[in-house]
């Protein structure tokens, strides 16, 4: 044996299996697909079996909060408290995002979604209407708010809103506060800072808040994307990236429908970068990476 496979069979052999490394918490296949089904039923987001440990993790936290020793126990809590559900949702959704986020999708946006529909009408009384739909803590909405007030300065002659929504209601309050630690703002041009000035939180000096330019624009609401929509009006654009790839492919194509239903003809649907439709959709022309416009 060469001394590097040694050293490879010396580490396999002294780090266990996934499986075998002793949990806090007792974690049967019953527990695992009991809670599999309610993230499937309650909020679409489907899971596999390579996500067990996911879900451990994640709803673990749940356990230590409630003061639970074991999986079984908390089932029987969520079973009689529908309060709970909320929190299990939030526990296992993944909120991953960042300001400017898939940058390309913001560009096209300005130039080719805002300019066109706005800067046609100079003396203002345009309305405008976006939505982020799976917002996440409010990166994305604020990005799209920063790139309004940028294109159109004079802004406020038109009647524009950005519905901000998501499942997740400890994410939609983050979102809300709309305060960031420095460091998120690495990835916002230098153009588009002036909008995010000192939180002044008595947190940290360097935490900066998104400014009331940006807030003004903005409506955060809790929206579950595999219930009904309690709204009739139709968007300029929708940006739903990252959220359908959480779903199996029936509630993914069914949400896409309702999206174009959404979507003003002429408008523009933005998705996240690995969730390209697979094959031509006939409502929708691939108009850019990941970038799709209703016909008119
Ligand atoms: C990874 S984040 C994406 C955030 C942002 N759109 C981005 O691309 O940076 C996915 C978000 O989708 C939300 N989500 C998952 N299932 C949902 C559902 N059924 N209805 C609404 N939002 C959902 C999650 O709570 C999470 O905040």
């Amino acid at each position: 044996m060469t001394r590097h496979a040694q050293r490879a069979a010396a580490v396999a052999t002294a780090v266990p299996a996934v499986s075998d490394v002793p949990r806090e918490f007792a974690f049967s296949d019953a527990d695992f697909r009991s809670l599999v089904h309610l993230a499937r039923e309650h909020a679409g987001i489907a899971l596999s079996d390579s996500k067990r440990n996911l879900v451990y993790t994640r709803v673990a936290r749940r356990l230590r909060a409630l003061g639970f020793t074991s999986f079984k126990q908390y089932r029987s809590y969520l079973a009689e408290n529908s309060d709970e559900l909320e929190s299990f949702i939030n526990a296992i959704s993944t909120n991953l995002t960042k300001f400017f986020r898939e940058a390309h999708h913001f560009e096209h946006f300005r130039s080719h979604v805002v300019a066109p529909v706005l800067h046609a009408i100079p003396r203002g009384g345009g309305r405008f209407r976006v939505w982020s739909a799976g917002c996440s803590t409010g990166e994305e909405p604020y990005t799209i708010a920063a790139v309004l007030r940028r294109e159109i300065p004079g802004g406020c002659r038109h009647d524009i809103r950005i519905l901000a929504t998501d499942i997740d209601t400890d994410v939609l309050g983050k979102a809300a506060r709309g305060i960031y630690p420095a460091s998120a703002f690495d990835s916002v041009p230098t153009i588009y800072r002036e909008y995010f000035t000192p939180a002044g939180d008595g947190l940290n000096d360097s935490n900066l808040m998104a400014d009331e330019r940006l807030r003004s624009l903005i409506a955060f609401r809790r929206l579950n994307l595999i219930e009904p929509w309690p709204f009739r009006g139709k968007f300029d654009a929708i940006f739903c990236r990252n959220v359908m790839i959480y779903f199996d492919n029936a509630t993914k194509a069914e949400l896409i429908e309702r999206f174009i239903q959404s979507i003003k003809p002429g408008g523009v649907l933005y998705i996240g970068h690995s969730e390209s439709f697979h094959g031509s959709h006939p409502g929708l022309k691939l108009v850019g990476r990941t970038t799709y416009r209703r016909g008119a």
